[in-house]
């Protein structure tokens, strides 16, 4: 029943998709590169994790439509969420982002359907041969209902335990089923949904390490016994306790020579500015050097609703803003950043006005400088005050007036790397006026 609603919705939106196709299509031609169309250009799917309350939102719709061609539900497909007591699917929030990406020409990554975590305690509560009924019947269950639909599965995600020791996970699965769980697993999947790729899923494994080696002989020996397995995804949450590693490629390549593709799954890396956004550009280039590396998801689309929002991980900022970690990755991608930045060896800046202090008769005004999609050498920016105002001081910047226009040029700050930022700051006397001064057009050369 379930799936014949399901296959419906899936024929109605075949027209919607082909016109969403076109539209991107004519889009992509006049205006600038976006996330997916500059790895598509690559032969990749550039994908976010999406949360189905945030659909509604109207910037959070559109960020994610113009920018990414493949999601992955961050929750609405966990077991938790779609098997909550034993045989009673629930697939409504999973249902409307399927069908959204549908509508667009997405992808789908399906995320996950064996896991310890956000499982239903009654499936802890089964003794071992209930427990192996219940997790062929849970993958039935969800690869089913999305039979035909999903590019990808995490058939299992995160069994192996961190630290030296390269063991398994305790888990209900683990304790109860022994190591060969995982291997049922990918069997049943295979069967329920031949086109779909099957993956093994896990985090700190995204360099060469006691964990990571523990997968790669896994993965070896399902290989060698004809076990079904297509792909190993790569989590990639990284922070200053967990940085990108240096053997990130070599890691990729080792596994992709296994015979699987490659993916990574969860991509976000703390932090800010060009530090930031020089992390993000090794990741990508460690994901382009590797040619059965496949894609590429970032876990979530705005900073204001990622799982460590604090850390300010992603390429958009609260307000949608693309940061330097998106013009960063769209570079490294081989796209080019505004519609005035052609990727064609054109340097381009964006500069952004914030004040920074206020009191009653003066401010503190600071303008952002951002390269774009190239390195450049040197910038320019006006600064054009309300008639009564006027600035008493400027550093970080290099200030020729003009009746009430200042042009700044750089001090010691010009050279600036693709997607880095530098700044210049000013103290304004308002005598008697409070409005915001207005910044101009950035140029770069
Ligand atoms: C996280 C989600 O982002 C959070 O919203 C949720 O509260 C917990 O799970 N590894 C995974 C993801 O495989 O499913 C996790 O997602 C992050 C770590």
């Amino acid at each position: 029943m379930r799936m014949t609603v399901r296959r419906l919705t899936r024929a109605a939106t075949a027209g919607l998709v082909a016109a969403a196709a076109l539209t991107a299509a004519a889009h992509s031609a006049e205006a600038a590169d976006t996330l997916g169309s500059a790895a598509a250009g690559q032969g990749r799917y550039f994908g976010t994790a999406v949360a189905a309350n945030h659909l509604g939102e109207a910037d959070y719709a559109a960020t994610l439509d113009r920018e990414f061609s493949s999601v992955t539900p961050e929750n609405e497909m966990k077991w938790d969420a779609t098997e909550p007591s034993r045989g009673t699917f629930t697939f409504g929030s999973a249902d409307r982002i399927v069908d959204h990406a549908q509508g667009q020409g997405m992808d789908v990554r399906g995320h996950t359907l064996v896991w310890h975590s956000q499982l239903p305690s009654w499936v802890g509560s089964l003794g071992a041969s209930d427990l192996r009924t219940a997790m062929n019947d849970h993958i039935n269950g969800l690869m089913g209902h999305y039979k035909g639909e999903i590019h990808s599965w995490d058939v299992v995600n995160e069994a192996f335990q961190d630290g030296g020791s390269g063991a398994r996970r305790s888990s209900p699965f683990q304790d109860k089923l022994g190591n060969g769980f995982i291997e049922e697993a990918f069997r049943t999947a295979r069967a329920a949904d031949p086109a779909a790729k099957l993956c093994y899923n896990d985090y700190n494994t995204d360099g060469v390490n006691a964990k990571s080696n523990a997968v790669y002989d896994m993965v070896e020996d399902f290989k060698s016994r004809g076990v079904p397995i297509d792909c190993v995804g790569f989590q990639s949450h990284f922070n200053s306790n967990s940085p990108v590693p240096s053997d990130y490629r070599q890691n990729l390549q080792r596994f992709a020579d296994l015979g699987v593709d490659v993916q990574i799954t969860e991509l976000d890396i703390e932090g800010s500015g060009s530090a930031q956004a020089a992390d993000y550009t090794k990741v990508v280039e460690a994901c382009l050097a590797v040619s059965r590396c496949t894609g590429m998801t970032v876990w979530g689309v705005t900073d204001k609703y990622s799982w460590r929002s604090g850390g300010t991980p992603l390429l958009f900022d609260g307000n949608y803003q693309e940061k330097p970690a998106y013009d960063a990755v769209l570079s490294a991608l081989g796209g080019s950043g505004d519609p005035g930045d052609p990727g064609d060896g054109t340097l381009t800046c964006t500069a952004t006005y914030t004040r920074t202090a206020d009191w009653s008769s003066g401010y503190n005004g600071q303008v952002t400088i951002t390269a774009g999609g190239e390195p450049i050498s040197s910038w320019t920016a006006t600064v054009t005050l309300p008639a009564q105002q006027s600035v008493s001081s400027l550093w970080n910047g290099t200030p020729t007036r003009s009746g009430n226009v200042m042009t700044v040029r750089p001090s010691w700050n010009g050279t600036l790397a693709a997607g880095a930022s530098t700044s210049f700051g000013f103290t304004v006397a308002k005598n008697g006026s409070d409005a915001a001064p207005a910044v101009g057009t950035c140029t770069a050369s």
